[in-house]
């Protein structure tokens, strides 16, 4: 039967306002309430719907975030008001605030004895002001700020930032534009870059550089893999809508209509408040998700505001007071080899030593030799390193060369197609004047290149004292033996100092031998002998992981440990057995098969045992004992009452089930809590029994 039309209007009308209260729930508040999966499925239903009947499609609804055309060019747009610019205080000492303020009160004719002015600080953020017209609440149009008179349209591009609501939430004046800052968090820098290099392709500069060239292609199937997110700033044109009398309280009513807002800004009085703002958030910049290259001070009243007008292009209301850059040229003076726990060689630039982002650097990684061709440096090279948060220092280029277009190595008589006066410049007849080792700079062992890989190996596994020290820290790491004070200081100085040269010769360490070591008293040796006893009670995935085997994560060991039940059983097994376990495949196999069949790595493993570490066959891992849940695939969803989803986990591994992901027909048990969303639903259409807490507890001690 078909249904009425406007029934189907209804429901699409029901769906958008479902999906943009989750989106904003997700992307701005940080605070799902609905798994993926379920956002996922409704979405669909929405799509279907719109295909069914394009005419219920809107131009607020969040299927029209993906799918724009190619375009010839990025079209002109004039803004209704100008986007303007803040003069930029260069001054980076608490100076530049008081200068500000001072300037403030002069213009303002503010006598001596009055009272401080009151300001709104904010973040400078790094990277690319957008302009955000919404009529009648919705998005209508996204532009750049261009030369502040004239912007481009990029509203395609800008569709996708999840963060930037197509429709506005609660009662939209007819005409707002909301004007902010698109950028990249630098998780996503990260991730985006791990990925390109993974691949061998082009890494990007930074955040800022990425975001401003995503937001300005011509073909939004760029947009897919890097994530933008927004910061809304301010105000454009506005038409029906009574405007707050100050910036905070404008900032507040952005953040009510759903845009982002970032949350550390503060009203503040005076220059000392200002001052104050600027210390703070010097102190956690570097624990910042993005970058910033300042903050901006804002006198807070819009009357007073409108009192103090412009200077050209720039607000006498308004300064940006900047941080130390990060980023910063300096010479390269050497390349030099670090070998990692399994022996990967990453060539690391020596440089002058310089002053960038609150610190000086004179390392900075150049991940493998393959990005340092494509980047074209040499030894020699001014360069340019960058460094922002606790991300590693990083040589992002060389001088002259634009690190995105840099060719690899230009054949032999290829000209320059820049030509003078252009920043391009590939380097002609670019030689490198650095190779990868042969053999390793600590261990002498051969060095080998894995095929088709893009990284170099030392081939000395634990005879190599690089990979040594880095085998002791992650085998005394949290999540594997958990060695409380065992720091790369002290193994450095065990491993240099003769006193360790296998790992099972630290549960050898006495007191007397470590507080002989340089720097470390008496109380502190008792505590690390304490620590290493403690640690000798542990579980058998913690040791798998603690060993240290290539491609042997947390997550991976536990499955053995799951799977097998006794060390023995995962020592023995061949690559056949091993392929039987959960999520391992070949590679990962070979990996654990190879590592066991070294006699010098079983020697290690009984050396441990001899030492006394051993572990409770039914604490986490159901192993020899019995697994009376054997067999058994439970599917947790939802918020249970009282365990978190990983207590529940352990509760039910402990019992020799398997806790899967989704549910399939393999579904032994669905438990289910508050908010299950469509895995609940899916349990039901295959009529997979569903459990809550208490049934899930039942089935446990039941078993036990
Ligand atoms: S206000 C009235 N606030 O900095 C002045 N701008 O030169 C209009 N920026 O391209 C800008 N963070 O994209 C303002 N909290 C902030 C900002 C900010 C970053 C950028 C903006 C503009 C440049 C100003």
């Amino acid at each position: 039967m078909l249904r009425p039309m406007n029934s189907e209007a209804e429901r699409a009308a029901a769906l958008r306002a479902t999906l943009q209260h989750h989106a904003h729930q997700y992307y701005v508040l940080d605070a799902p309430q609905i798994p993926d999966a379920e956002y996922d499925r409704l979405f669909l239903e929405l799509q279907a719907l719109e295909q069914a009947h394009p005419e219920l499609r809107t131009p607020d609804s969040p299927t029209q975030r993906i799918g724009g055309r190619v375009l010839d060019g990025l079209v002109p747009v004039r803004h209704a008001l100008p986007m303007l610019s803040i003069r930029t205080e260069t001054d980076t000492t608490a100076e530049g605030a008081r200068a500000f303020d001072a300037r403030v009160r002069r213009e303002l004719a503010l006598p001596e004895d009055s009272p401080p002015v009151e300001y709104n600080a904010e973040l400078k953020f790094d990277g690319l002001a957008i302009n955000l017209r919404y009529e009648g609440g919705v998005l209508v149009q996204a532009t750049t700020r261009g030369d502040g008179e004239t912007g481009e349209d990029v509203t395609q591009n800008v569709r996708t930032i999840g963060r930037i609501p197509l429709r506005l939430v609660g009662e939209a004046p007819p005409l707002i534009e909301i004007r902010g800052e698109a950028y990249m968090r630098r998780d996503d820098f990260e991730r985006l870059n791990a990925l390109q290099r993974e691949k061998g392709g082009k890494t990007f500069i930074n955040p800022r550089n990425t975001a401003a060239g995503a937001i300005r292609q011509l073909d939004p199937a760029g947009m897919v893999d890097k994530k933008l997110s927004f910061f809304a700033y301010g105000l454009g044109e506005i038409r029906g809508w009574a405007q707050p009398p100050t910036h905070s309280g404008t900032l507040d009513a952005i953040a009510a209509f759903g845009v982002p807002v970032n949350a550390d800004r503060r009203v503040v009085q005076g220059a000392d408040g200002l001052v104050a703002f600027h210390v703070e958030i010097a102190a956690k910049r570097d624990q910042l998700p993005f970058d910033i290259d300042g903050v901006v001070y804002k006198v807070n009243s819009i009357a007073l505001q409108q009192r103090m007008g412009f200077v050209t292009r720039e607000p006498r209301w308004a300064v940006a007071h900047k941080y130390p850059a990060q980023e910063q040229l300096t010479r390269l003076n050497a390349i030099d080899i670090q070998v990692g726990r399994t022996g990967k060689l990453t060539p690391v630039a020596k440089l002058e030593p310089v002053f960038v982002g609150g610190t000086t650097v004179s390392n900075a990684t150049l991940h493998n030799l393959f990005e340092l061709r494509r980047k074209g440096v040499r030894v020699g090279d001014t360069v340019i390193v960058r460094r922002a948060g606790d991300v590693i220092p990083e040589i992002v280029g060389r001088v002259g060369v634009d690190p995105q277009t840099a060719l690899p190595s230009p054949p032999e008589g290829v000209t320059s197609p820049g030509g003078a006066g252009s920043t391009w410049r590939p380097r002609e007849h670019y030689v490198p004047n650095f190779r990868m080792p042969r053999s390793c700079p600590v261990c002498g062992s051969a060095v080998q290149r894995e095929k088709q890989g893009i990284d170099h190996r030392c081939t000395g596994g634990l005879f190599c004292a690089a990979q040594r020290k880095q085998a002791l820290l992650h085998f005394a790491g949290r999540r594997a033996m958990d060695i409380e004070g065992l720091g790369d200081k002290l193994v450095d100085q065990l491993v240099d100092g003769g006193l360790i040269r296998t790992l099972p010769e630290l549960y050898k360490l006495g007191v007397a031998k470590l507080s002989a070591l340089e720097r470390m008293a008496d109380k502190s040796a008792a505590n690390l002998v304490a620590a290493l006893e403690q640690s000798k009670r542990t579980t058998l995935a913690r040791f798998l992981y603690a060993l240290g085997i290539r491609h042997v994560g947390e997550a991976t060991a536990k499955d053995l440990a799951a799977h097998f039940g006794s060390l023995d059983r995962v020592m023995d097994a061949n690559e056949a057995q091993l392929l039987e376990v959960n999520d391992v495949g070949p590679v990962v196999a070979k990996s654990i098969y190879t590592f066991f069949q070294q006699p010098h790595n079983r020697e290690v493993v009984e050396q441990l045992r001899a030492a006394g570490i051993r572990w409770d066959e039914h604490e986490g891992v159901a192993a020899a004992g019995p697994k009376p849940l054997a067999g058994l695939t439970v599917v947790l969803t939802g918020t249970l009452p009282t365990l978190t989803r990983d207590e529940a986990k352990a509760l039910l591994e402990a019992a020799g089930a398997k806790v899967a992901g989704s549910v399939s027909r393999k579904t032994t048990y669905v438990v289910a809590g508050e908010e299950a969303g469509s895995k609940l639903d899916k349990a039901r259409e295959l009529g997979v029994p569903v459990l809550d807490e208490a049934g899930l507890r039942g089935l446990v001690s039941g078993a036990a």
